[in-house]
């Protein structure tokens, strides 16, 4: 087999499409065909396999539960890094934990948290502002893969470029040896964040209830009728008053009428 990826056609591209569909409910549309031969061809290189079609028909198979999860991460997008949309956190500095009773717990979750930077950046501005006390973090997503990253909270210190210098320096270690160019994040941070594999499309586990939720980069995989369903999952897990955010170029105009905008792609819970 050469190293130039072959192309995937209709046929072969339409099994993946409505598999992911149905699995994840990402949305493929056909300007992705290049994308998914591209992140593929791995997989079919790596087993010697002739075609898309015949790799989908393996991935299939009964016994194969742990290449299901493998296409899986190949067809999720995972780009993140730390401080992305920095508006969102000063929001959370200025206007969400002043408002903090120092009763009760404070938690926050960073739904579809990818490899864990926006659920530890989220813990930066707790330790700065609310020190070690009574508040957590959690952080889900669907692919496994990913999520060892997120608790092995090592990171390519490019993924840190737009972190402020002085929270980089305080909350992460810099590697040294063969851990050159990567950070990690310091275990007192590392210990109030905590991550599970969640489907947002299916039944929610019984994860209990939320001040604050970052839906952030994501729905933009979804159709509408997929973003309604992940929003009526997880409504139910945010506490009245609570903060649900999104990424500034995400809306849920005719996705969600139950939240009140507060602030550009801020929305609160009545
Ligand atoms: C682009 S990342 C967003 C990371 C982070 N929230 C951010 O804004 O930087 C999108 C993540 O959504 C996850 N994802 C896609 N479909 C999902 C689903 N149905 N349930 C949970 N996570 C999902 C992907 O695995 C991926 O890690």
């Amino acid at each position: 087999m050469s190293n130039s990826v072959p192309s995937i056609n209709d046929r072969e591209f339409n099994q993946f499409k409505s598999w992911i569909y149905k699995r994840a409910g990402i949305n493929l549309t056909p300007a992705k065909k290049s994308l998914v031969a591209g992140r593929l061809y791995k997989r079919l290189k790596h087993y010697d396999i002739p075609s898309y079609g015949d790799y989908f028909k393996m991935i299939m198979d009964e016994g194969n539960k742990n290449e299901l999860q493998w296409a899986l991460d190949l067809l999720t997008t995972n780009e993140t890094y730390f401080y992305r949309e920095p508006n969102h956190f000063d929001f959370l500095v200025k206007h969400i934990i002043p408002t903090v009773s120092a009763s009760g717990q404070f938690r926050i979750w960073s739904a579809a948290s990818s490899s864990g930077e926006e659920a530890y950046t989220i813990a930066m501005m707790l330790m700065e502002k609310m020190g070690d006390g009574n508040w957590s973090v959690f952080g889900s997503d669907i692919s496994e893969q990913i999520l060892s990253h997120a608790r092995r909270a090592q990171f390519p210190l490019v993924k840190a470029r737009n972190l402020p210098e002085m929270l980089l320096r305080k909350y992460c270690l810099k590697g040294v040896g063969n851990k050159e160019g990567f950070l990690m994040v310091q275990s007192a941070l590392r210990s109030k964040v905590d991550f599970k594999n969640i489907n947002l499309i299916e039944r929610i586990p019984n994860v209990g209830l939320f001040d604050v939720i970052f839906l952030r980069n994501v729905m933009i995989y979804f159709d509408t009728a997929t973003k309604q369903k992940v929003m009526q999952n997880l409504l139910p897990h945010l506490k009245p008053g609570g903060y649900f955010i999104i990424s500034h170029s995400e809306s849920l105009n005719g996705v969600c009428d139950a939240l009140k905008l507060v602030s550009p792609s801020i929305y609160q819970k009545s």
